[in-house]
């Protein structure tokens, strides 16, 4: 029953009556949560940590005694933390009832400590702050870092000899990119691992957190239907499809050291492939899910120069209005030649995959705002309708879409006789639309994840072995792009992107959807 007697509670007493199967003391008069958002000045913390934390308040999901404290360089009072923070908690929760009440009670317990990420004596500082607040409880911390990745060691170490819990657990979750390729990211590890147990790492890919992804598994493994045909001998290709209608737009420093194939192909679209492709886990337990999931991925070939299409987006001006260029951006070289757009294809050689073309497509500046997993079946063998459906034969398979956001959906196409007194074949959709069947919103990503988190749940976490294995797919080609200086295709921003992504999906004889 004691999951994660590892993390932390190790270094207590053995747990006594009223610590639940994550490890947590539900006996609330004990115990406390301290979360530290290190960062807090930030993008990411105002826009999804502080709502996400706030949303799980009103939510009465977290523990009676919590703490948030905001740590960053930038000087700021309590109060000028909480003007900052309720200014971004207009989201969703805002519209029910007692919000205001809600909002006043969360903020009381939300400070700010300004200080260094690399200082030990700042960290200190925050431990004493942190104490006062958790008056003798046992303490369980959690730090979030929410800073860009060249600080993440500094304030690893800082939290860990400085900040950590004596008497609880202490949990550290780290935001992408885990580095840039194997070795930055073997060695990122290996740095973290100095102060921290693998236990105590999450790492945080906030799309295993939508709620579409999570139900991959229930889609799969709970109705009869789906896992039969998820296989070589049904499945003629998997489509996983990222596409934003806006660019890099005030992210371009970051986004130029990094590009789209690492800052969402290897990551957030690899990771719902896994998902998608791997073995049925033994159990629901994080690791026989991860276990899983690392297996798919060891099976896969790594990415070869000719199964990639790059491509950046250029100015466009429509209806009057000029859309910049990616290296429009001043943070962005002239000379950039990093891509905003990438298409590709990949293998799963294990005996239920051989021979599917797994394709990508992830880019920013497109047409639409959408992220999508299609799933295309193969011909009907012999099939008696073969004339009344049209000369297309490709478009009259079925096809299962399920549309991660916006508008959380998951459809099937299937051929249908359209009424009447002919014999004419349509395709028409099975259609399961959230928003007509579910009346109640779905929580934001952050909200899931970091709920797990406090709760010691690994299962939406990536654990090191799964990122070795994810960066060795990406890696020999990431390098041989950039060495051989590959010049992307232009593509105009607001399009549906470039033909490049055509050519690549035809060598595979797939039409993307
Ligand atoms: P920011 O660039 O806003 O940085 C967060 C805070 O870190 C800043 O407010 C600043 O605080 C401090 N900081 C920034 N640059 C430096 C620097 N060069 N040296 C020291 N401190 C610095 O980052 P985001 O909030 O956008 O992102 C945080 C993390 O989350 C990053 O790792 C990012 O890759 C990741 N991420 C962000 C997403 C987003 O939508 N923003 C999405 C997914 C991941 P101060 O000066 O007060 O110390
Ligand atoms: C982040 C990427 O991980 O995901 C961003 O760094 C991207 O470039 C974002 O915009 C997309 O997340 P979401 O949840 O808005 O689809």
């Amino acid at each position: 029953p004691f999951k994660n007697l590892k993390d932390g509670f190790l270094s207590v007493t053995p747990p006594e009556e009223g610590i639940d199967a994550a490890g947590f003391n539900i006996n609330e008069g004990k115990s406390t949560v301290s979360i530290t958002v290190v960062g807090a000045s930030g993008d990411l913390a105002k826009k999804k940590i502080f709502p996400a934390l706030f949303a799980l308040y009103y939510e009465g999901c977290l523990p009676e005694h919590f703490t948030i404290f905001g740590y960053a360089r930038s000087k700021m009072t309590d109060a000028e933390l909480r003007n900052m923070v309720s200014r971004t908690l207009t989201c969703r929760i805002d519209k029910r009832e007692n919000c205001d009440e809600k909002m006043e009670q969360f903020l009381k317990r939300c400070f700010y400590l300004s200080g260094q990420y690399d200082s030990q004596e700042n960290f200190a500082d925050l431990d004493r702050k942190l104490k006062e607040h958790e008056a003798g409880r046992v303490s369980n911390r959690l730090f979030y870092l929410s800073v860009p990745p060249n600080i993440f060691i500094d304030a690893v170490r800082c939290a860990s000899l400085s900040a950590s819990s004596a008497n609880g657990w202490t949990r550290v979750i780290v935001e992408k990119p885990f580095g840039r390729d194997s070795d930055s990211s073997a060695a990122l590890t290996r740095a973290l691992k100095q102060y921290l147990d693998e236990d105590q790492i999450f790492r945080i890919d906030h799309y295993l957190g939508k709620e579409l992804v999570e139900n991959l598994s229930v889609l799969r493994f709970s109705n009869l239907i789906f896992e039969p045909l998820w296989s070589r001998q049904y499945i003629r290709n998997v489509q996983l499809i990222f596409s934003e209608d806006f660019g890099t737009e005030g992210r371009g420093g970051y986004f130029d050291n990094y590009g789209i194939i690492r800052d969402i192909m290897q990551n957030h679209l690899l990771q719902i492939l896994a998902l998608f492709a791997m073995e049925t886990p033994v159990s629901l337990d994080a690791e026989d899910i991860r276990n899983e999931k690392v297996k798919v991925l060891r099976s896969m070939r790594p990415l070869q120069l000719e199964d990639v299409a790059i491509a950046q987006y250029k100015s466009h001006t429509r209806g009057g209005v000029t859309y910049p260029a990616y290296k429009d951006d001043k943070a962005v070289p002239k000379d950039s030649l990093t891509p905003t757009f990438a298409a590709a294809a990949f293998f799963i050689d294990n005996a239920r995959w051989d021979g599917v073309p797994f394709l990508m497509k992830a880019g920013k500046a497109l047409h639409n705002r959408r992220t999508e997993i299609r799933v295309q079946f193969r011909h009907v063998p012999g099939n008696l309708y073969k004339r009344n459906i049209g000369t297309d034969l490709d478009l009259a398979t079925n096809e299962l879409v399920i549309r991660v956001q916006p508008d959380e959906a998951i459809y099937l196409k299937i051929n249908n006789k359209v009424p009447g007194l002919g014999m004419r074949l349509d395709r028409s959709n099975l259609n399961l639309l959230y928003s007509a069947r579910y009346s109640k919103e779905i929580p934001d990503a952050y909200e899931r994840l970091l709920l797990d988190a406090i709760e010691g749940e690994r299962r939406l976490f990536i654990r090191s072995d799964e990122l070795d294995a994810a960066w060795s797919l990406f890696t020999p080609v990431l390098k041989e792009l950039e060495e051989k200086k590959i010049v992307p295709e232009y593509y105009p921003y607001g399009s549906r992107g470039p033909v490049g992504a055509h050519y690549l999906a035809a060598r595979y004889k797939v039409r993307w959807g």
